[in-house]
């Protein structure tokens, strides 16, 4: 099995006027190549900050990171190469409005310069994939919540990542709209095979979703501990209620603390 991301004792620090914010401490993991890992924690404890490490928008104080083996944060920002290989799928869509839907999926493909009747067949294939080939000519003002949102999962797809980060990507929706979508996106994974790391701050959600989850604490964020989900696939909603699920849930609760437990509900 190939090792596709690394962190390797990774601290980010953020400095302001009053005071020194850990919000990441001595940070390490490795996820394999086409998994799907959960990054599990109560608000504040520094989820985002990794991801947007792994993303090289922001570089680690100390410590570094890997894709394939090659550092991200290397000096000149993130290499081309490996900015290819990543999606990222954020909890707002951030669509521009003046796009219409086409256009705001195929915007990936004009920032990175690919071209083609290939990748614009990409963008058809993936409108109908996810039942929106009838608005692709709509703005964005003029569709759903859910639609928005599935337009931001396929807009991080367009250019065919290897990896896809997704930072409490359907959090804003409802609870029924949330769980369509959580199966919508392990229907996609199960055929593309990508290396997902998804954010939450949902026991459930992580459990339900996720082979591994990487669960966190907080002042200073850090890990706590990593817990295998040996559940079948594909995962189904009605699994929630089984024993063995429940059980799951119990155990990151344990981990997770009375603490920061009032700040995930
Ligand atoms: N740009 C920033 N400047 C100052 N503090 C920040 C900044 N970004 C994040 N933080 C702080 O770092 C901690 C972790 O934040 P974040 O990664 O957003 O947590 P999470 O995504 O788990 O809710 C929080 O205490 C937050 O206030
Ligand atoms: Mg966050």
């Amino acid at each position: 099995m190939k090792q596709k991301i690394r962190f390797d004792g990774v601290t980010r620090e953020f400095h302001t006027r009053l005071q020194t914010i850990v919000a990441v401490k001595d940070y390490s993991m490795e996820i394999t190549e086409g998994e799907f890992v959960s990054i599990l924690g109560a608000s504040g404890c520094g989820k985002s900050t990794l991801i947007r490490m792994l993303d090289g928008i922001i570089a680690p104080s100390a410590g570094n990171i890997y894709i394939d083996g090659e550092p991200v944060n290397g000096r000149g920002g993130m290499p081309p190469a490996l900015r290819r290989k990543v999606g990222f799928i954020f909890q707002q869509p951030n669509l521009l409005p003046w796009y219409s839907v086409r256009e705001n999926v195929a915007l990936p493909l004009r920032i990175l310069g690919l071209k083609g009747k290939e990748w614009e067949d990409r963008v058809d294939t993936l409108l109908a994939m996810v039942g929106l080939e009838k608005y692709a000519d709509a703005s964005p003002a003029e569709i759903s919540g859910g639609m928005l949102q599935r337009v931001g999962v396929i807009r991080a797809l367009v250019h065919n990542p290897e990896i896809l980060l997704m930072d409490e990507p359907f959090g804003a929706l409802d609870e029924l709209y949330r769980e369509q979508l959580d199966m919508e996106l392990l229907q996609i994974w199960q055929k593309t095979g990508q290396t997902i790391i998804f954010i939450t701050h949902n026991i459930e959600e992580a459990v339900l979703m996720s082979s591994r989850i990487f669960v966190m604490g907080t002042h200073p964020g850090r890990l706590v501990d990593t817990v295998d989900i040996g559940l079948p696939r594909p995962r189904s909603l009605d699994m929630i209620t089984q024993d063995d699920f429940t059980g799951y849930c119990r155990r990151i609760t344990g981990l997770i603390g009375k603490l920061d437990l009032s700040k995930i509900k």
